[in-house]
């Protein structure tokens, strides 16, 4: 049996294109799976996998544990705020307390950058990354990237901008290291404040006019404004003026998709702000993708803790 080259998924970094590939292909018969009558499978049946969720998530944990269910593994659910997280707890107690009840796989988001990296280093358990602050959200890149290898086939020359709040986009970032490991050209646009400098250094094309960034586009990846983790600048300025003005420079509605000779395909990760950077009409469109890609999202995350329960020998 073909296998990863990783016993965590701790950021698409880490992968390789056969890995993605691997990925792909297994996920495509765990698609055929959850389409069936019968949509369970018994592949991780004795598998015992917690899902710590240290910051909110809708799509993230319910696909992870959809998945988990359909692979027959028993789940349990950890929130930090019901937790006694909150009495002071420490990441590594709280995670060697729930692995002493015999976890084997760790499903993890949490607010700081590289805590499953720190993680990994410290248990045994196989840890996937469910989002990990501003840094990677590698099943979520994973899941993007299927949704566009099921509209294209090929990912040589395919043209993808990522459009909005990059600097706080663990999404932007796996997306970019995902798309370019296999093969497509990548875009960022947004206001100067929202991109950071160090994008060029990822040979990422860096575009400010929304306009002309979706003239060269063949999939537009939109992102919402993080307003959870937007902090004043440098010298305490404002990253953007106010989401209106935000939405009339980097909305993607009707009246500027309309100026282009062929529509692109539409993604956004979700949660949608609709009105700021994605009008209402867009978003629900046949051009849109964005139900595809939460649909995809289960069998993805299927394939990865099927891949990763069959590498838990492996050493980090
Ligand atoms: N796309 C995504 O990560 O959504 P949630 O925050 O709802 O999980």
């Amino acid at each position: 049996m073909d296998q990863l080259s990783t016993k965590h998924l701790l950021g698409i970094k880490q992968l390789n294109a056969k890995d993605i590939e691997l990925i792909f292909n297994t996920a495509d018969n765990f698609k055929e799976v959850i389409n069936r009558p019968i949509k369970k499978v018994p592949s991780l049946r004795d598998i015992t996998i917690a899902n710590l969720f240290f910051e909110n998530s809708t799509r993230t944990k319910l696909s992870f544990e959809l998945a988990e269910k359909r692979l027959s593994a028993d789940v349990i659910n950890f929130s930090a705020a019901a937790s006694s997280v909150s009495k002071g707890e420490t990441l590594i107690d709280t995670v060697n307390n729930i692995l002493a009840m015999k976890v084997d796989m760790v499903v993890m988001r949490h607010p700081n950058p590289g805590a499953s990296i720190f993680l990994s280093k410290h248990i045994d358990a196989n840890i996937v990354n469910a989002g990990d602050g501003a840094h990677e959200h590698p099943t979520q890149a994973l899941l993007d990237a299927y949704s566009i290898r099921e509209q294209n086939k090929d990912f040589k020359d395919k043209r993808v901008v990522i459009v909005g709040d990059i600097l706080h986009s663990r999404v932007a970032l796996s997306n970019i290291f995902c798309l370019q490991k296999l093969g497509a050209k990548v875009m960022v646009c947004g206001p100067p404040t929202l991109i950071p400098k160090y994008m060029e250094s990822l040979n990422v094309l860096v575009e400010y006019n929304l306009d002309k960034a979706l003239a060269w586009a063949d999939t537009v990846m939109m992102l919402r404004i993080q307003l959870e983790r937007q902090n004043a600048g440098e010298h305490n300025v404002k990253l953007f003026p106010t989401l209106r003005e935000y939405h009339q420079m980097y909305g993607l509605t009707f009246s500027r998709l309309d100026k282009l000779k062929k529509l692109p395909i539409i993604m956004h990760p979700g949660p949608i702000n609709r009105g700021v950077e994605i009008s209402s009409e867009v978003a629900d469109s046949k051009s849109s993708i964005i139900l595809n890609q939460v649909e995809n999202g289960v069998a993805i995350r299927m394939a990865v803790l099927y891949l990763l329960a069959s590498n838990s020998t492996l050493k980090d």
